[in-house]
């Protein structure tokens, strides 16, 4: 068999990873260009798609030049990235305006008003699977409509952020199944656009690409694209799908009775199903996965590596400084100090809203929270409670999707929560079921280019690309009396959103 590389491009909220792996998914090279997140005003979170499209034109080039691959062995790209952020194009294909990402929320009135339009909320989510959410890509076209009209007038094309990098790279217009999911204009049952959802929010359905399954190949590299990334022209770029989705098969979580938990920027449960699961209430996702006749339910919390890296910038400056003088990564110094306090923190919780949740509690006023503070408690307390309520809110989302019904035994941990053995064994405990950690755990990009290696006809199919390339490296079991100890510290958790909720929305308003 030639030679055959593949390249995986991962458009991230704080960088874009960019992987080069051969056939049998050894990493040849990785890059990651960071950027900055933009927050005009509180809660709002925006981009520059020109720093998403130039930290992919530098991976690219600095991946083939580190692997010393040529461009002619790459046998295909794949393309993954942040759902729902909105990426607006005008008739000349220039993007409109900064996108405004999945993390922003400004738009709840716009969220009420889109339920009203189409019927009520039960109505959408018969629709589309799903409630309208502010990080959702809908709320932020009609918020364009309301607050923005010169830019709403200009729009001629709505996609996602991994579309951008494709279109950039192939001039082809296109968007995959799993992130036309998490637009709310998606009809997640059929697998087309909702002409209902559209039609009645007064959308213009012209705006909304083709959409193709994620391992399909869309177009090809153009000459323009070869010179600036030092590719070959005509190499063939796949649809690729969603981080979520990308990161799940990343881990080989591509058939139902699996379970991904990946501890990222945000935190998320993610269950593939055969047939798609909807929730009464819409308190669980319920989207597209980027394997063919596959969906999934997703919980999502938005604030878990986030937490923790404000708890490193606000509190962790003795961390940071220990781990600039041994050369150590100030996470598992703040991890090293959380193991170093009791299971439960003492009676300190944390609650990690501190950019409003998601699953269960769809709430963009909700905030941080420490509950239960004395003058007993250490850095140590401090720092472990910020682990456990992380982790309880996974569980949170965990018991939604088994409340509907789904069963999961075993959850694979990704992400940068899963190199910290200490909240390994956390969450086997917390969650109450076996955690397996992978060999390799390069994120969503590796899952997009598996996806390539698909469209490309290096694999036959997705499993096979999972099977060959995707292996465990640990797994432990949760310990019966922690699990039983946290079962009880968890159900207190759960108590104080319910006491919190009205005293959220009132905070909010001095925090604007
Ligand atoms: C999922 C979600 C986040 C982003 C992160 O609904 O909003 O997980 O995909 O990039």
């Amino acid at each position: 068999m030639p030679l055959a590389y593949l390249i995986g491009i991962d458009v991230g909220t704080s960088g874009t990873k960019t992987l080069l792996a051969d056939a049998d998914g050894r990493i040849a090279a990785r890059a990651t260009v960071d950027y900055p997140l933009h927050a005009p005003r509180p809660a709002w979170a925006e981009q520059d798609a020109e720093d998403w499209w130039n930290a992919a034109v530098e991976g690219i080039r600095r991946v083939l030049n580190e692997a010393s691959v040529r461009p002619e062995d790459v046998a295909g790209i794949g393309v993954t990235g942040q759902m729902h952020s909105s990426v607006l194009l005008d008739a000349a294909g220039r993007v409109v305006r900064p996108p405004i990402l999945w993390c922003d929320g400004r738009t709840t009135a716009e969220c009420r008003q889109i339920e009203a339009d189409v019927g009520g909320r039960a109505r959408l989510i018969e629709l589309t699977g799903n409630p309208a959410l502010e990080g959702f890509t809908a709320p932020k076209l009609v918020w364009l409509r309301n607050h923005e009209r010169a830019s709403y007038d200009r729009i001629k094309t709505v996609m996602l952020p991994k579309d951008y990098i494709r279109y950039r790279l192939t001039g082809e217009i296109a968007t995959d199944v799993s992130d036309a999911a998490g637009t709310l204009l998606y009809d997640v049952r059929r697998r087309e656009w909702s002409s209902p959802v559209v039609e009645s929010l007064g959308l213009d359905p012209a705006w909304l690409p083709r959409v193709a399954e994620s391992a399909e190949v869309v177009g090809a590299v153009t000459q323009a694209a070869a010179e600036l990334t030092g590719l070959n022209a005509g190499t063939p770029v796949v649809a690729g799908g969603a981080d979520n989705t990308c990161g799940a098969i990343g881990a080989g979580v591509v058939r139902p009775g699996q379970a991904l938990v990946s501890i990222g920027s945000s935190g998320v449960v993610f269950v593939p199903t055969e047939e798609p699961r909807l929730h009464p209430d819409g308190i669980v996702h319920t989207f597209v996965h980027s394997v063919p006749d596959t969906w999934y339910v997703m919980g999502v919390t938005l604030a878990a590596g986030l937490s923790l890296r404000w708890v490193r910038d606000e509190l962790g400056h003795l961390e940071q400084g220990a781990a600039r003088l041994l050369d150590a990564d100030a996470y598992d110094l703040l991890s090293a100090q959380a193991a170093q306090a009791p299971a439960g923190s003492a009676g300190l919780y944390f609650l990690p809203y501190l950019t409003g949740e998601r699953t269960p509690h769809a709430d963009s006023s909700a905030r941080g929270v420490w509950f239960g503070l004395s003058t007993s408690h250490k850095r140590a307390h401090l720092i472990r409670s910020v682990f456990e309520g992380i982790t309880y809110s996974l569980r949170d989302a965990l018991d939604a999707i088994r409340a509907m019904g789904v069963d999961v035994a075993e959850v694979r941990l990704v992400g940068g929560g899963a190199r910290s053995t200490f909240w390994h064994q956390l969450t086997a405990d917390v969650l109450g079921v076996a955690a397996a950690r992978m060999q390799m755990d390069e994120g969503p990009g590796f899952g997009a280019l598996l996806l390539a290696g698909v469209g490309s006809g290096v694999f036959n199919d997705i499993f096979e690309a999972t099977e060959r390339t995707v292996r465990l490296r640990d797994s432990v079991q949760p310990d019966a009396a922690a699990a039983r100890d946290y079962a009880e510290r968890f159900a207190f958790y759960r108590s104080l959103y319910p006491a919190l909720k009205q005293s959220f929305a009132e905070v909010a308003r001095w925090q604007v």
